[in-house]
């Protein structure tokens, strides 16, 4: 029996989560609504916030699961990638806790993490393909096996949740705009505006210009028009997220052509999003793929990612020590 204490900060959410035998009995999630106000994660404030949040969440997951502090047997915590400040709240505290209960210490990286919370439940065979959206990243990833993962695509600019959030600001919608701009797009026509996709080689992305042709845009029609934000909202953010979906499935299926694989995953925070979603079903349907979408809960970050990711190192002894610190830039 092994139980593990999962616990992420790498950027604005606390998490924590405990593990027993590879299924999740908790996975509690702190959010930081203080950077609403501000259009983006203000860093520091972010680790201030974790300090707060950071007992409370333990306490509550230990609690959830129905277990004694005394009986967790390792410690598994997001050393990066991430924010400085707020992977240190994280770090610190593994530490401290590894420290004062004589327990071994786990490092987790929280992209490789994302992945892994694939083995929550569905748990795909290696190999496959897993698409990682997040706010900070875009990623194609190889998975070879639980932690011999390799990038074949990623982002020469913005990430997939970084076109998201900037279009939602400009659009004069709150941070994190991607939720909103999916929640609108249920509501509109997604062929109503057509934006420009990237002619990027090979499997990389780029998104940069996607924001400034919708900056352009939103500003030319504005000119003529003072209301046309909000007549057409809907219609914006669905053609807006059709576009974004359309890069990112196009690059996907060209991966799995290219390393004729059928099993494809998606990660991340913009897993999350509903287009993606059906897209994704959409496409598994045509091109006969198995696919692989993580609940809700473990689509965003989450500790119980972290958790499961620190179970399997745990079951290969795979234990880092007192010295360890955070990275800000963390390679797989
Ligand atoms: O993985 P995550 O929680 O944090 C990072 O590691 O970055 O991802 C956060 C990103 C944000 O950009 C947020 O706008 C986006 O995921 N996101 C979404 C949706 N839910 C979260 N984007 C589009 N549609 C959603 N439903
Ligand atoms: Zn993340």
């Amino acid at each position: 029996m092994a139980i593990i204490l999962g616990i992420e900060s790498s950027c604005d959410d606390t998490s924590a989560s405990i593990c027993i035998d590879g299924v999740i009995s908790s996975n509690v999630i702190a959010n930081q609504l203080v950077h609403q106000n501000f259009g983006g994660v203000v860093p520091e404030l972010a680790s201030r916030v974790h300090q707060q949040n950071i007992v409370p969440a333990i306490h509550e997951a230990i609690s959830k699961a129905k277990i004694h502090k005394n009986e967790i047997d390792a410690v598994a915590f997001t050393r990066g990638p991430g924010l400085l400040g707020s992977l240190l709240v994280g770090t610190s505290f593994a530490k401290a806790f590894a420290l004062a209960n004589s327990i071994p210490l786990i490092e987790v990286n929280h992209m490789q993490a994302h992945i892994l919370a694939h083995f929550i439940d569905a748990k795909p065979a290696f190999p496959f393909i897993c698409l990682t959206v997040s706010g900070g990243h875009t990623q194609i990833v190889l998975v070879k096996d639980y932690f011999d993962m390799e990038i074949i695509g990623q982002t020469n600019d913005d990430a997939a949740g970084e076109a998201f959030d900037k279009t939602a600001k400009i659009l004069g919608l709150p941070y994190p705009g991607g939720p909103l701009i999916d929640k609108y797009a249920k509501e509109g026509n997604p062929r109503a505006y057509k934006f420009p996709e990237p002619q990027i080689p090979g499997l990389d992305f780029s998104f940069s210009g996607l924001k400034t042709s919708i900056m352009y845009f939103v500003r030319d029609q504005v000119k003529a028009d003072p209301d046309f934000l909000e007549k057409n909202m809907n219609d914006i953010c669905a053609s807006v997220q059709d576009r974004i979906v359309s890069i990112l499935l196009n690059k996907l299926k060209k991966a799995a052509a290219q390393y004729n694989i059928k099993r494809i995953a998606i990660a991340g925070g913009v897993s999350a999003n509903s287009g993606l979603r059906n897209g994704l079903n959409q496409t598994a349907k045509d091109l006969g793929w198995e696919v692989f979408i993580p609940q809700f809960q473990y689509c965003t970050d989450n500790a119980g990612m972290i958790a499961i990711a620190g179970y399997y190192k745990y079951l290969k002894q795979d234990f880092i020590g007192q010295d360890v610190a955070p990275m800000a830039r963390m390679p797989f």
